[in-house]
């Protein structure tokens, strides 16, 4: 080979990889619009010029930027500039261009909030350094040209600051963390049954005894789980004797609220007060029980007593409550709540019969939407609009209210939102609740949200404002729980309200492993990526090898096999661990700084190859049993409910309008090719139980979302008879079986599998 071809190659090879390197090391969450990586790197340092061309709006940003040069220990020769230019090019509301270089930092964009997200961008793109408690000589900046613009205007993280208290230096880190990840709206839900957190200074008994609890029913649950967690333990800094009495509890008073507007403001996040009426009024109705239809207050049917919507009282209140929010958050938009209310408490009352009959109003529901229709006509002549959760469809809703959509069971709820020209706000629990718990599927399940996925077509879909992400914290008491609870799943959610959609599960997933340093960094309590590719029910027959997939190189995975937990000192896993006894394996992933992920326990039990029926004259497929009826478990389901019997070729469920809650039955054989050992893995949301050979296999059962359970077992060849049994509490369903056969890979159940 010639020379000139050798230099020509090693060159060619030599940008190849030096693209590479920066394209891999580029990491942005949500993903820019456009992102073109080059060579070389800027230095921050000490002495890093901020030019920020006068303009008011860029100040924020500029400060935010100061900031960062003081974690530089180092002044530089050829100090390097960022330089903020107001735009020339027609760029979308709240978008930015970045072009980083060696010598300066540019950053173009016509609004403060498009300023702040290219700060953000240029943190993630520092990483881990710049979050760490020591200074460094200068900070790295990779040479890049981004144009960026969000999707949605509205993306919101919700709070429930009720059931348990935050206090305001920790909403501080979390407004940080949500401009980080380029969300712009923090939705405090200020009023619950549990606890009263805003200052009102017209009723100071609402906080004076409104914020302070003994402890109740959830928190006992908290402290039985903190025996074992101590994430779950309440934080001792927020108890205080009143009375003589331990309290528990919060609030914030109007000028904490004001200090936490200002910081948000800052960093272009815009607080949305709630307070929940006319249910979940607890706080307040056991200070004031004449607000309820039966003067008593407490806890009725399903939820608590309502406010009385057919009492001027009611009115007189509530218009007081909202004549200081309005006054104390600058935001245009103020959340009445309005869901789960117990509208069964206003029937049979006189002032409510009475005003039914004055205003034609037909039904109880008609009397809920009367509440809201009169609290948004007072919240308007405050210049404020109203945001409802989606049960203010119910009984009509008008026009200029917005929909905050969150009950995924009422599939249809959207769309008929936007028909009638309500500004919708998508935050479905299946997807966006962040209180549900977690498990291996739970980050891809918010990466897969699709908000338009709701039935809207083109025209409905300019009523979607956004989504939000919603926290509601009955069973997350402390900090490090609640960032357990919220990340890794903020950064998928934070991909869909910027980007619209998730469309490469993959390459994100890859992105939050690499800012798990920047996690560490900050010290959040995030949950570790799950170890997968095992099943916590494990067999062998004559020995066996347990196999781990780490989704995170830098993890690594320590076990112990004397049923106590593992620790930093534990036995190392050093890619396969063999069985030939039955044992109980605890195991877990450590990072760099030796802290602990999810504990799985992993049983191997000794067992025979399980003899197949001896059967003749099979057919394809299983048989198929459906049952209409609310069931609490599989156990209840009984012959005389059933409705059809029919024939499926796998797992489906072939009924086209199932009821709202119903149970299902697929009963035949499955045919194990060869003499091995098999793992299933049933999913389900409800409840599902897998028999296999006459026993229980698999057992996915009690009402719950979306879970994942699995088992092995150890099987001849030939026909095994097989039980699915599944039941749907409401709320949408999903019923998934997969299996590892002993080839090794994972697969779908499919036609193959079966005969009746
Ligand atoms: C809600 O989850 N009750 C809005």
């Amino acid at each position: 080979m010639n020379k000139l071809l050798t230099t020509t190659i090693l060159a060619v090879i030599l940008l190849f990889n030096q693209s590479n390197v920066n394209a891999q090391t580029i990491t942005v969450i949500p993903q820019p619009t456009v992102l073109k990586p080059g060579t070389g790197k800027f230095l921050l340092s000490r002495n890093t010029l901020i030019i920020n061309g006068e303009k008011p709006f860029f100040k924020a940003a500029a400060a935010e930027l100061g900031m960062m040069t003081t974690k530089c220990t180092a002044t530089i020769k050829n100090e390097g500039k960022i330089i903020f230019k107001a735009g020339t090019t027609a760029l979308p509301p709240g978008g930015y261009e970045l072009v980083v270089s060696t010598q300066s930092v540019t950053i173009t964009t016509n609004t403060a909030e498009g300023a702040f997200s290219a700060v953000s961008t240029l943190k993630q793109l520092i990483g881990a350094p710049l979050f760490k408690p020591t200074s460094s000589l200068t900070l790295e900046i990779p040479v890049v040209e981004i144009t960026d613009a969000p999707r949605f205007e509205w993306r919101g993280i919700h709070l429930d600051v009720s059931r348990h208290f935050f206090d305001i230096a920790y909403l501080k880190k979390m407004i940080d963390r949500m401009a980080l990840y380029k969300f712009n709206k923090f939705h405090l839900h200020l009023t619950d049954d549990q606890g009263w957190r805003i200052e009102i200074k017209k009723y100071p008994m609402l906080t004076a005894k409104g914020a302070w609890r003994t402890l109740n029913k959830q928190d006992s649950v908290c402290l039985e789980k903190a025996k074992e967690n101590p994430d779950f333990a309440l934080p001792e800094k927020h108890f205080k004797v009143i009375d003589g009495v331990r309290k528990y509890g919060g609030f914030y008073t109007q000028e904490e609220m004001k200090d936490l507007i200002r910081y948000a403001q800052d960093r272009s996040v815009e607080i949305i007060p709630e307070i929940d009426m006319p249910g979940h009024m607890m706080a307040a109705t056991a200070l004031m029980p004449w607000l309820t239809s039966n003067n008593k207050g407490g806890q009725a049917k399903d939820f608590s007593e309502p406010l009385c919507p057919c009492k001027e009282t009611t009115y007189e209140f509530a218009e007081n409550v909202f004549t200081e929010i309005a006054a104390l958050f600058p935001s245009q938009y103020i959340h009445l709540g309005a869901d789960e209310v117990e509208k069964s408490s206003w029937k049979n009352v006189p002032e409510c019969d009475a005003l039914m009959k004055k205003e034609g109003l037909k039904d109880i529901n008609e009397l809920q939407s009367y509440f809201v229709h009169r609290m948004e006509r007072f919240f308007n002549s405050k210049n404020k609009k109203l945001i409802g959760w989606d049960e203010i469809l119910d009984g009509g809703v008008s026009k200029t209210a917005t929909l905050m959509y969150w009950r995924t069971w009422i599939p249809g709820a959207p769309k008929k939102a936007a028909e009638k020209g309500n500004e919708i706000i998508m935050t479905p629990g299946e997807y966006c609740y962040f209180d549900a718990q977690q498990d291996n599927n739970s980050l891809q399940k918010v990466y897969s949200f699709d908000p338009f996925n709701f039935h809207l077509d083109e025209a409905d879909r300019k009523y979607v404002k956004g989504v939000q992400a919603s926290t509601w914290t009955e069973y997350i008491p402390s900090e490090d729980r609640l960032e357990y609870m919220i990340f890794p799943r903020i950064m998928a959610m934070s991909e869909i309200a910027w980007r619209g959609k998730g469309s490469d599960w993959n390459g994100f997933e890859k992105k939050v492993i690499q800012q798990l340093p920047m996690l560490d960094a900050m010290k959040i309590n995030y949950r570790f990526l799950d170890l997968t590719g095992f099943s916590l029910n494990s067999v062998f027959v004559d020995s066996a090898s347990l196999q781990i997939i780490n989704p995170v190189e830098a993890f690594k995975i320590r076990y112990t096999t004397d049923n106590s937990l593992p620790t930093n000192t534990s036995a190392l896993f050093s890619g396969k661990l063999k069985i030939t006894a039955p044992v109980q394996i605890k195991l877990a992933a450590f990072n760099d700084a030796d802290k602990r992920g999810e504990v799985y326990t992993v049983n191997y039990k000794k067992l025979n190859y399980l003899e197949p029926a001896t059967t003749d004259a099979l057919q394809k497929g299983l048989n198929f049993y459906y049952y209409p009826h609310s069931y609490r478990s599989v156990k209840e389901i009984s012959e005389k409910d059933l409705l059809t019997k029919q024939v499926t070729q796998a797992i489906e469920i072939p009924v086209t309008q199932t009821a709202d809650q119903f149970a299902t039955r697929h009963k035949g054989y499955f045919y194990a090719a060869e003499t091995g050992v098999y793992t299933f893995f049933l999913r389900s949301d409800d409840g599902s139980v897998l028999n296999m050979d006459g026993a229980v296999l698999v057992d996915n059962g009690g009402l719950h979302t979306s879970i994942e359970k699995s088992a092995q077992t150890a099987l001849k060849k030939g026909y095994h008879p097989f039980e699915l049994l599944f039941l749907e509490g409401g709320g949408g369903y999903t019923l998934k079986l997969e299996v590892v056969d002993p080839s090794g890979k994972r697969r779908a159940v499919n036609a193959e599998d079966f005969y009746k």
